[in-house]
């Protein structure tokens, strides 16, 4: 586990050489300057390594183990961090909750915001348990169900598995025939926590049971199934719906003792929506410490990767296009969101701040300039808009960060540097900056001590580099 991460400390910090101090004469560009402003509060951290920083940790966690959630980070990660600021709790990008999650486990008030309703399903379902349900009934429940998904009854045609055209062929017709059988029986589940956990329990197998895997960007697809496709992966054996479930549901029966110990405190609040929409109604300084991971600039469409689990929650394609156009600006399909911001943003003053902070950030403005020169060499575009409209949402979630952290409070952001067609987009020095001007103090940029590597595609072309992977923390002055 890892130890409560000392806050900056010059030095006791591995002072790195892969910041070398910049000769004055020699910054000759915006993204130069503004490394040479932060490099005493870059410090790599050998604690916090890529298990802790990602899911990985979280495989062998109860209840966070239940839902493969690659965005996420792990518990260890929060509980490292907890103790740096008092207060109530929040995460306005919380995935499957795992900070609010923790902070409930240590009776902090924790509120978490979440858009996928995949992610706040599921961190809503490890709640449930982690409050307490009767274990007679829950065990009752879920033979129910896997006496419903062994059975041979056909099932009512409005129960099967709502596709949407990218998950169609995504499931073997035994599959699919079992995945009706089990959208029955929890139809028909009176008691909404219990009908929420078995939900939960079938859509975490869905990816499993499929004919796909989730990478990056994308789902990709085995060979066997039936689509037209070029090339295509063989992904081993496919259990049955049936044995995937009887794992996830002894998994869920062995954890819930466990989970009431680690998480059963105090209940988190978990809001399924926008960040955008839901951070204005907050109070002003009725947040003690924020621990959480937005989405990164790297072009990752949410609703592509959990295509099965949104259809299964019944999200037709418009919803779909709707969630893609809300969720905070990662891909080249999104559109800029600042229209609709203008006419109808309950709080004007930080929608303005948030625009001062991005117009005077000239570090954004000489990489946005960078990708215009080159943007026919881009493999899309729409990368610019991407990066643009990125920085733009961010802000006025840090603009927002600042009003509602009372001061002494802290923010604790996870993220990563990327980088488009060679131009690096330092987006750890970029938001800190934004944060700064907002009300914030950097007190440290935590520095993982691998990066990541860029593309192949990229490193063909502009050679190896490493990109930053940072944990930013920010104290309200
Ligand atoms: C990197 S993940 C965070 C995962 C989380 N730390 C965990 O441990 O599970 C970023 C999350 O932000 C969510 N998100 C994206 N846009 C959002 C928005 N506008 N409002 C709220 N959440 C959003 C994504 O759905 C995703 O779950």
């Amino acid at each position: 586990m890892l130890d409560r991460p000392e806050l900056p400390t010059l030095e006791d910090s591995a002072r790195p050489s892969l910041f070398p101090a910049p000769v004055e004469s020699n910054l000759r560009s915006e993204r130069e300057r503004l490394l040479a402003r932060f490099r005493d509060r870059l410090v790599v951290r050998p604690e916090l390594n890529r298990r802790i920083v990602s899911y990985q940790a979280n495989k062998t966690h109860p209840g966070l183990r239940w839902f493969k959630y690659k965005e996420g980070f792990s518990a260890d990660l929060v509980r490292g961090f907890l103790d740096v600021a008092d207060g109530p709790v929040l995460d306005p990008f919380a995935g499957l909750g795992t900070t609010v999650l923790v902070a409930g486990g240590r009776c902090r008030q924790a509120v978490g915001i979440e858009i996928m309703p995949v992610g706040a399903r599921a961190a809503q379902a490890i709640a449930t348990v982690a409050d307490g349900v009767c274990p007679e009934s829950l065990k009752a429940a879920f033979f129910g169900l896997l006496q419903a998904v062994a059975g041979a009854n056909d099932s009512p045609v409005d129960c099967r598995f709502p596709h949407v055209r990218i998950t169609e062929h995504a499931f073997s017709p035994e599959t699919e025939a079992a995945i009706a059988r089990a959208r029955s029986f929890i139809a028909s589940v009176e008691d909404d926590s219990l009908r929420l956990i078995l939900d939960v329990a079938c859509m975490s197998v869905l990816e499993e049971v499929s004919y796909t895997r989730k990478d990056g960007q994308y789902l990709r697809w085995d060979r066997r199934c039936g689509r037209k496709l070029r090339g295509g992966m063989h992904k081993g054996r496919i259990p049955g719906f049936e044995e995937a479930l009887l794992r996830r549901i002894q998994q869920i029966v062995t954890d819930a003792p466990a989970l009431k110990r680690l998480y059963g405190g105090r209940a988190p609040k978990i809001v399924e929506g926008s960040a955008l929409r839901e951070l204005p109604l907050l109070d002003d300084e009725s947040v003690g410490l924020t621990i959480t991971s937005p989405p990164y600039a790297n072009r990752y469409d949410y609703t592509r990767t959990y295509a099965l689990e949104l259809a299964w929650l019944g999200l037709d394609r418009s919803a779909f296009g709707r969630l893609r156009q809300d969720l905070v600006s990662a891909t080249v399909e999104n559109r800029s969101k600042k229209p609709l911001l203008a006419d109808t943003y309950p709080r004007p003053d930080m929608l303005a701040l948030s625009e001062k902070a991005i117009t005077r950030q000239s570090a954004l403005s000489e990489a946005l300039e960078a990708l215009e020169r080159c943007r026919r060499q881009l493999s899309n575009p729409h990368v610019i808009r991407l990066v643009e409209n990125y920085f733009s949402e961010m802000a006025l979630a840090v603009a927002e960060l600042s009003r509602i952290t009372r001061p002494g409070g802290r923010v604790v952001m996870v993220n990563d540097n990327v980088q488009y067609h060679g131009e690096e987009i330092p987006v750890d020095l970029i938001l800190s900056d934004i944060a700064e001007y907002c009300g914030f103090e950097c007190e440290e940029i935590s520095v993982l001590p691998r990066g990541k590597g860029n593309s192949s595609q990229q490193m063909g072309k502009f050679g190896r580099r490493e990109l930053r992977k940072c944990v930013y923390s920010w104290r309200r002055t």
